[in-house]
């Protein structure tokens, strides 16, 4: 671990008390910023409090934008936004897609970032960095997944003309594969087991991404002043297989 001296800096993590948003939050802890972060279960929030004692929590819904300027206004300059809020619908065969389910995931992960994202700009300090997160199924040709293909082709879509309209803050997105984090638990746990070895099998990194790995590229993206309009895909080479 490294020590908590080098940065003095703030950064908010919208969707931190699980998964990818807990990992970034603890990377950039170890990294020596100040990081609060935002999350709406109050039990998920006392438990990342637990895991990460040094963080800040707030609870608010990343689709409020009444309760996100209350929390962003008493701050002060967010040097890093990270943004991962998502839900998980949105999946399933085209033919019987759910298209109500697929209207919830636009809500849930596109329009929560996108409204998270203009609410905090203001209190964001002139050379701050805003990182959302999407997926690789927006760019891969998996069957079953067009509904999650479109929800984060949107929110990448966003990455460029942003990351020019917003200068000189910065803009990027993290575009993640298979990740083992709380996001699968609506699938039952042997299931699970089986559908990961079968995909770690398939992939080209041979491996389901733990969060942590994720957040090591948030935290390059977030912190490098001359990465901007970009999205990295750390997806141990999802888009290049059929799984
Ligand atoms: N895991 C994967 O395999 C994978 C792959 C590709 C992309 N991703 C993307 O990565 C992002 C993070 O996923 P994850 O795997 O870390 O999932 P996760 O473990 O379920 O964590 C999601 C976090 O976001 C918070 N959140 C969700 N909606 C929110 C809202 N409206 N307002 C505030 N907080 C909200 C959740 O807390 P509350 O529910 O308590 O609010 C939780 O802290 C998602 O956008 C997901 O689509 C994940």
């Amino acid at each position: 671990m490294e020590t908590n001296t080098k940065n003095t800096g703030l950064a908010l993590v919208v969707g931190g008390s699980s998964g990818i948003g807990s990992a970034t939050a603890q990377l950039l802890l170890d990294r020596g910023y100040q990081v609060h972060i935002i999350g709406r279960d109050s039990e998920r929030l006392l438990k990342a409090s637990a895991q990460m004692p040094a963080v800040i929590t707030h609870q608010a819904d990343a689709g409020d934008p009444e309760a996100l300027v209350q929390v962003a206004a008493g701050l002060g300059a967010i040097d890093i936004l990270v943004v991962t809020a998502g839900g998980a619908e949105g999946m399933g065969p085209f033919a019987d897609l759910d298209l109500a389910a697929l209207r919830r995931a636009f809500d849930a992960k596109f329009w929560a970032q996108v409204v998270t994202v203009q609410a905090v700009l203001p209190y964001l300090a002139p050379a701050a960095s805003i990182t959302v997160v999407g997926a690789i199924t927006a760019r891969s040709a998996m069957p079953g997944t067009a509904g999650l293909a479109a929800v984060n082709a949107a929110v990448e879509a966003l990455v460029r003309p942003l990351a020019v309209e917003l200068a000189p803050r910065r803009v990027n997105a993290v575009s993640p594969g298979f990740v083992d984090t709380p996001w699968w638990s609506g699938i039952p746990e042997p299931s699970r087991v089986a559908y990961f070895e079968q995909a770690a099998a398939a992939l080209p990194a041979r491996q389901i991404a733990g969060p942590e790995q994720i957040a090591e590229a948030i935290a390059f993206v977030a912190t490098n002043r001359n990465v901007t309009g970009t999205v990295i895909e750390t997806d141990g080479g999802a888009r290049l297989v059929t799984i």
